[in-house]
């Protein structure tokens, strides 16, 4: 496991091992392989946070996949701007498709409410949504977060994707501020 790291100005310690973060998205992929069996998925992910997630989820299902991104953005150092940005919207037609929604991490839940209310979902099938991340002491809405890796307490974490600034993305464990 390694050390403490710094990014701009903060110091985040290791929280959760690359080790751990894959036996657990293995489990997920199971359970999601399992609900959906003899379906196929549409997994909408959620950039920039979830791409390692995704790549590592998507390789863990037993499932025909297709898969379209979001680019989606709150954050500013370390809390949320509640202001949510778009990029990217989805093209493709989600008509009778199941969709997934992949996201790094379930925080407040005003990207979630944001996401649910997207006009382009409205003709899919089903929609769930998978978070490697939950927090629920910060979450302050009702919608069911369908498959969780881990719940965290309200604390910020970067690594395996989840970023401080634009910086910490690459690193290949979760790590938690100091
Ligand atoms: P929410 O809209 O408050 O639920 O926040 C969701 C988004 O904020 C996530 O998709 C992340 O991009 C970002 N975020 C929330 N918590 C953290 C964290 O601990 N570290 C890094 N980014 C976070
Ligand atoms: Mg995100």
């Amino acid at each position: 496991m390694s050390k403490v790291v710094q990014l701009h100005d903060l110091f985040f310690e290791p929280y959760i091992s690359h080790f751990d973060l894959q036996q657990r998205i293995k489990e997920l992929g199971n359970e999601i392989s399992h609900d959906y069996a003899n379906n196929r998925l549409y997994l909408l992910v959620v950039l920039s946070g979830a791409y390692r997630f995704a790549a590592d989820l998507s390789g863990a299902l037993q499932l025909e996949t297709e898969i379209g991104f979001i680019k989606l953005h709150s954050y500013s150092g370390t809390s949320s701007t509640g202001v949510i940005h778009a990029q990217l919207p989805p093209s493709e037609d989600l008509k009778d498709k199941h969709v997934l929604i992949i996201e790094d991490v379930v925080d407040t839940g005003n990207t979630l409410e944001y996401l649910m209310g997207l006009e382009v979902l409205k003709a899919a099938k089903s929609v769930k949504i998978a978070s490697l991340l939950f927090k629920p002491d910060a979450y302050k809405k009702d919608y069911p977060i369908h498959y969780q890796g881990f719940e965290i307490p309200d604390h910020f974490v970067v690594g395996y994707g989840l970023d401080y600034n634009g910086l910490g993305r690459n690193l290949n464990d979760l790590f938690q501020l100091k």
